[in-house]
C-alpha cells in the first residue's frame, strides 16, 4: 500500500487492497447506511454502556439473515449469537471458545487462506493444521486432497471453511462438494467453523447462506463468524457476530454464558454505532430493500469486471487460460504467477497486488482493463 501511494505514475493500478471500490475508486458509504445513521443519531438519547452480547435486535436479525428465520437450530433454541467487533472479533471469540472447550483440538485452515486466519485462530494457543484447497497454477480446487486430509483429522477437530467468496482464491465449493464435505464432517465428528465475510457478494444473500444453513441442519455443533464490513460497507465501524450452534438447548445456554465471559475478558462489549445502523437497516423494510439493491450493484460491478478482464485476456492471448476469472466469486482471484512476476507487474507496469498474486477485481475499471490485460499476458508468459 505504501509503495502504491508513493508511485507517481498517473495510471497506476491498485489490485492489492481488500476493500470494495466503485467506478470512481471510492469505497462508498451506502445510501441505506447514510439514511439509517441519520435516524439512529436522531433517536439516540444516551451513550451509556450496552451489554457484552451487544444489541439483541441485531443478534436476532443476524441469525435470521444467516440461518433463515425458520431454521431448526433456532426453533430448538440451539443457536446463540453474540455481536462482535467485526468478523475478526467473531473469529477470535470463537477461537477462545474452542480453546476453553477443547484445548487439544486442532483447527484446520484451507491452503491457501486469508492471511489473518492464522494469527486470529492460532495466537490463543490452538494448534493449526492445513488442508489442501486450491492449486493456483491450474486454477482448480484440490478437492480430493482436501477430503483425504480431513479424513485423517481427529474427532472434535475444527475445520474452518469460507462460506462463500473464498479469500484469496475466489474458488468456492460446488453444491455436491459441500454435500460431500458435510458428510465427511458428520462421519468424522468434526466441527465446522464457517467464515461468512461476503454474504451477498457471491450470488445473493439467500443463495450464499444456503450451504451454511444445510451444514448447520446436519451437524450437532457449528460456529459461524459473520462480518458486515463488506456487504454493508461498515468496515471501520467493526460490525460482526459469532453464531454458535450447540447440540441441545441446555448446552447452548452454557456456551452463551461462556461466550459472554470471553467477550468481557477481551474487550468488555462490542462497539454499538455500526450495529445500531445495521439493525435499523435489517428491521426497516424500505431500508432493507435499498440495501439489497446496493449490494446487488456492488456484486454486479465486480461480476462485470470479471467478464471484461477475462474477455480482454482472451483477446490478447488468443487462448482461454484466464477463463477462471470469469467463473470465480467475490472480489478476489489469484492470478497464479510467481512472486517475481508480481514484482515485474509492480516495477514495470505499476500494477499492485499482494505477493501471492491476489488481485481485487474491484480495482479493475473499464478504463484500465486493457492495460491490465496486456501486462498480465506479458508477465505471465501466456
Ligand atoms: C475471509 C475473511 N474473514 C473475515 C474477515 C473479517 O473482516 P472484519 O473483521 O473487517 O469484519 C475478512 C475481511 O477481509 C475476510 O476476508
Amino acid at each position: 500500500m505504501a509503495k502504491y501511494r508513493a508511485d507517481p505514475f498517473e495510471n497506476k493500478v491498485d489490485l492489492g487492497v481488500g476493500v470494495y471500490r466503485d467506478l470512481s475508486s471510492n469505497t462508498p458509504i451506502l445510501d441505506c447506511v447514510r439514511r439509517a445513521e441519520t435516524e439512529v443519531l436522531a433517536a439516540q438519547t444516551t451513550k451509556s454502556y450496552v451489554s457484552a452480547a451487544g444489541r439483541e435486535e441485531f443478534n436476532t436479525a443476524v441469525e435470521e439473515l444467516v440461518l433463515g428465520a425458520a431454521h431448526p437450530a433456532r426453533r430448538d433454541k440451539r443457536a446463540r449469537t453474540l455481536q462482535a467487533p467485526g468478523g475478526c472479533g467473531a473469529l477470535r471469540v470463537g477461537a477462545e471458545l474452542i480453546k476453553d472447550a477443547a484445548p487439544n483440538a486442532a483447527v484446520y485452515l484451507s491452503d491457501p487462506t486469508w492471511g489473518n486466519h492464522a494469527p486470529l485462530l492460532g495466537d490463543c494457543g490452538l494448534k493449526l493444521e492445513r488442508y489442501p484447497y486450491y492449486d493456483a497454477s491450474s486454477h482448480e480446487l484440490r478437492f480430493d486432497a482436501m477430503l483425504q486430509r480431513l479424513q485423517a483429522a481427529s474427532a472434535g477437530d475444527v475445520v474452518l471453511i469460507h462460506a462463500c467468496c473464498h479469500n484469496p482464491t475466489g474458488a468456492d465449493l460446488s453444491a455436491p462438494q459441500w454435500q460431500a464435505v458435510t458428510d465427511l464432517l458428520e462421519r468424522r465428528k468434526l466441527v465446522p467453523f464457517l467464515d461468512m465475510a461476503y454474504q451477498g457478494f457471491g450470488a445473493s444473500l439467500e443463495a450464499d447462506a444456503a450451504p451454511v444453513r444445510a451444514v448447520v441442519e446436519r451437524l450437532p455443533e457449528a460456529l459461524i463468524a459473520v462480518s458486515f464490513s463488506k456487504n454493508l460497507g461498515l468496515y471501520r465501524e467493526r460490525v460482526g457476530a459469532l453464531i454458535v450452534v450447540s447440540e441441545n438447548a441446555e448446552r447452548a445456554e452454557a456456551v452463551n454464558s461462556h461466550m459472554l465471559h470471553i467477550a468481557r475478558s477481551i474487550y468488555s462489549m462490542p462497539p454499538d454505532h455500526g450495529a445500531a445502523i445495521a439493525a435499523k437497516i435489517f428491521g426497516t423494510p424500505q431500508l432493507r430493500r435499498q440495501w439489497v439493491g446496493e449490494l446487488d450493484a456492488m456484486r454486479g460491478r465486480i461480476q462485470e469486471m470479471r467478464l471484461l478482464l477475462a474477455g480482454r485476456l482472451q483477446e490478447v492471448t488468443g487462448g482461454n487460460s484466464f477463463d477462471f476469472i470469469r467463473t470465480q466469486h467475490g472480489m478476489f482471484s489469484l492470478l497464479g504467477v510467481s512472486r517475481e512476476a508480481v514484482e515485474r507487474l509492480r516495477e514495470k507496469h505499476h500494477i499492485y497486488m499482494t505477493s501471492d498474486s491476489r488481485m481485487n477485481l474491484a480495482g479493475i475499471m473499464p478504463n484500465n482493463v486493457s492495460y491490465v490485460a496486456e501486462a498480465f499476458a506479458a508477465e505471465s508468459g501466456r
